[in-house]
């Protein structure tokens, strides 16, 4: 089943793309099939996952503009053996005008994803620090939505207006977009401050907040500029630590979201048949299912 999660958050500078960047390689490393695509025309991710400006030939730009297909576009075993990414320059700002114009205008991503998207088993899309008609693109494109929240002063200000234009997607374009959680970043556990914002999102947020947090860590700031995500770069460090045990905390909160989907669909199975099949084939295959849980590949 594939997860396309776009990492949202009109904040500035809060850590979504570190978080796009890392995520996607730490899923990788775990045998997961991930798309990574920049979806900033910072063009950050691009150059934390270790893309070279100059080697680019087609981008998001000409995935949204129609000029070029996804196949085309990704770039194949980035630094993975199962991490793809789909880059962005500058010129993608151009774009937010570009489309105005356009049929479909805010569906264009989307669209430009369908031939690939089942290809993978997560598709990270970094957003903008904004909430333009690129990030609504990525929000149309998406499943669900992970915002991550910088411990730091006025982090939860702003998340209202996220979250209504989360409601103006679904009303609109794409209304199966989910919230998939709340990632908490540069935590500092020896700040006040920091413990009362993951407090403060915790209640607002409950369990939609994920239950690993994001340290402060250097190693994290530092590796973009190497090109490398955190575990090529520093792989004991508190920060590939963490992001690692939020992708791992991703595939078991999915896996189990799985189960319990499929248990009640057999379980709804099993009602309608009842009194004609006796139930016992149904039985047996539920049964099988509570039995074996979430199963497990990854391993880091
Ligand atoms: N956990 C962390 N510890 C230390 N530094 C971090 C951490 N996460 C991110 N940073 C640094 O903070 C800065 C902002 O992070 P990042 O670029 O990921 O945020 P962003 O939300 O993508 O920003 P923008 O809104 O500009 O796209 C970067 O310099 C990054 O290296
Ligand atoms: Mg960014």
């Amino acid at each position: 089943m594939t997860h396309v999660l776009a990492i949202a958050n009109q904040k500035g500078g809060v850590g979504k793309t570190t978080t796009a960047v890392n995520l996607a390689a730490s899923l990788a490393a775990a045998e997961q099939r991930t798309l990574l695509i920049d979806g900033d025309p910072q063009g950050n991710a691009t150059s934390g996952i270790g893309l070279a400006k100059e080697t680019l030939e087609a981008t998001v730009y000409d995935l949204l503009i129609g000029d070029a297909n996804a196949t085309d576009a990704r770039h194949r075993s980035v630094q993975f053996t199962h991490l793809d990414v789909i880059a962005a320059t500058p010129d993608l700002a151009g774009a937010e005008v570009e489309l105005i114009s356009r049929h479909r205008r805010d569906q264009a991503m989307r669209d430009a994803l369908a031939p690939i998207a089942r290809e993978y088993d997560y598709v990270l899309i970094d957003c903008p620090p904004s909430l333009g008609l690129i990030t609504i693109n990525m929000l149309a494109a998406a499943d669900a939505l992970l915002i991550p929240v910088q411990c730091e002063y006025y982090a939860l200000e702003g998340l209202s207006q996220l979250l209504n234009t989360v409601h103006l997607v679904q009303q609109n374009v794409n209304e199966l977009l989910s919230i998939d959680g709340v990632l908490l970043t540069m935590f500092d556990g020896r700040l006040n401050l920091s413990r009362q914002v993951a407090a403060d999102a915790r209640e607002y947020f409950g369990p939609k907040v994920y239950s690993n947090v994001i340290p402060r860590n250097v190693r994290l700031a530092e590796a973009p500029s190497f090109g490398k995500p955190i575990i090529l770069y520093d792989v004991t460090s508190a920060g590939a630590l963490a992001y690692m045990a939020v992708a791992r905390e991703m595939l078991d909160r999915h896996r189990s979201a799985v189960t319990a989907a499929e248990r009640r669909a057999s379980a709804g199975g099993r009602s309608a048949q009842a009194g004609r099949e006796r139930g016992a084939t149904a039985d047996t295959r539920g049964r099988e299912e509570l039995s074996s849980g979430p199963e497990r590949s990854a391993e880091f």
